[in-house]
């Protein structure tokens, strides 16, 4: 038996391709992380539903998604790397933790509030509020240690930890409680072209993400033409100077080195040398992650049958903490 931590994320197949945020601040430490953890990775295409989705794009994006985390470097010898839906006891359970969460506790989830002021009532769906009931079950039903997310879903994983403490008060000794891991400020990148706003799978405008998939020469492109200032001094200031910072936060993530020894190495050369040193270590690290995605996605009976293996490992350990679930909370079981 592993003696290992265990160890829960998960991302949205919410785009065609990842892009470098989600890169940097999630598959990086992700695999670092299946180390030192007894590591679940899924797709969770169930909360995707919580967006207009075309069910063929759908099907898609899981799969790429799916390919991205390995072409990363998750291994899915080591870490179960599965998709959401495959495993039912995700849905089941996420209806029994609905049954003990306050509407009021729901509502105060600033994302669901965010969401919901933006596409107005009509257009917000009981799936978007009950959104963070589904993740808490995602975490809940592995037993999990810890859950390392972004800053925006750190209520959610709070959330997960009192439905788990008052599911444990009310019916026995049930779920472990989990930890939240933080990303760190280092890992958070911005968007190229507006560095105040956090760079997203969903931004309106493309020009300023950096996709994973992306031929090599849009990318090259798109950091020769990213958003600086005047100053011309590479220097790390993230309220002076939010475009240069964020592109040494992707130069050091990138490369494991300290900011100030590359502020030291450009010091006096300007912007444009400072780009292109940027352009080949993006286009160096992200030319043999695309080129493995896309071979995975080649073959994607093969992909298919590694997600199926694993998601069978994922629902044998699911499974063993829904039925004590159903016992505990007095459901009869079939005969
Ligand atoms: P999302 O694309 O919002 O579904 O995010 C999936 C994962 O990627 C989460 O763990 C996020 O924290 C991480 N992530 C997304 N965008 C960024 C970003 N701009 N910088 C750092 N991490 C990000
Ligand atoms: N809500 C998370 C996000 O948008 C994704 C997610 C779903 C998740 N279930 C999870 C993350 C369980 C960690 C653990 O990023």
């Amino acid at each position: 038996m592993t003696q290992k931590a265990r160890l829960y994320s998960g991302m949205q197949p919410s785009a065609d391709s990842l892009q470098i945020g989600n890169y940097i601040g999630a598959l990086l430490q992700w695999r670092d992380m299946q180390d030192t953890y007894d590591a679940f990775f899924s797709v969770v295409d169930l909360h995707a539903l919580t967006q207009p989705n075309d069910p063929a794009e759908l099907r898609e994006k899981t799969r790429r998604t799916a390919a991205q985390y390995i072409a990363a470097g998750i291994e899915p010898s080591r870490s179960t790397l599965y998709v959401q839906s495959h495993v039912r006891a995700h849905a089941e359970l996420a209806w029994i933790l609905s049954t003990i969460t306050g509407f009021g506790e729901a509502g105060r989830m600033t994302q669901f509030k965010d969401k919901s002021q933006r596409y107005g009532a009509d257009a917000t769906s009981v799936g978007l509020f009950t959104y963070p009931v589904l993740m808490a079950a995602d975490i809940l039903l592995y037993q999990t240690h810890v859950v390392p997310v972004g800053d925006d879903q750190k209520q959610h994983v709070e959330l997960t930890r009192d439905l788990a403490e008052r599911f444990n008060a009310r019916y026995g000794e049930t779920f472990r409680v989990p930890e939240p891991v933080i990303q760190a400020e280092t890992a958070r990148i911005y968007d190229l072209q507006n560095p105040s706003a956090k760079m997203s799978k969903s931004a309106e405008s493309h020009a300023g993400v950096l996709w994973l998939l992306d031929d090599v020469d849009v990318t090259a492109k798109k950091i020769m033409r990213a958003v600086t200032d005047n100053d011309g001094v590479v220097a790390y200031d993230r309220e002076g100077k939010p475009g240069v910072s964020n592109l040494l936060t992707i130069y050091a993530a990138l490369t494991g080195r300290q900011i100030p020894s590359i502020e030291d190495e450009y010091a006096g050369r300007g912007y444009g040398d400072f780009k292109k040193g940027l352009r080949d270590v993006v286009v160096a690290e992200f030319e043999p992650v695309r080129a493995r995605a896309l071979e995975l996605l080649d073959d994607p009976a093969e992909l298919d049958r590694v997600l199926a293996v694993n998601a069978e490992k994922a629902a044998a350990v699911a499974d063993e903490t829904l039925s004590t679930v159903y016992d505990r909370v007095g459901l009869l079981r079939r005969a």
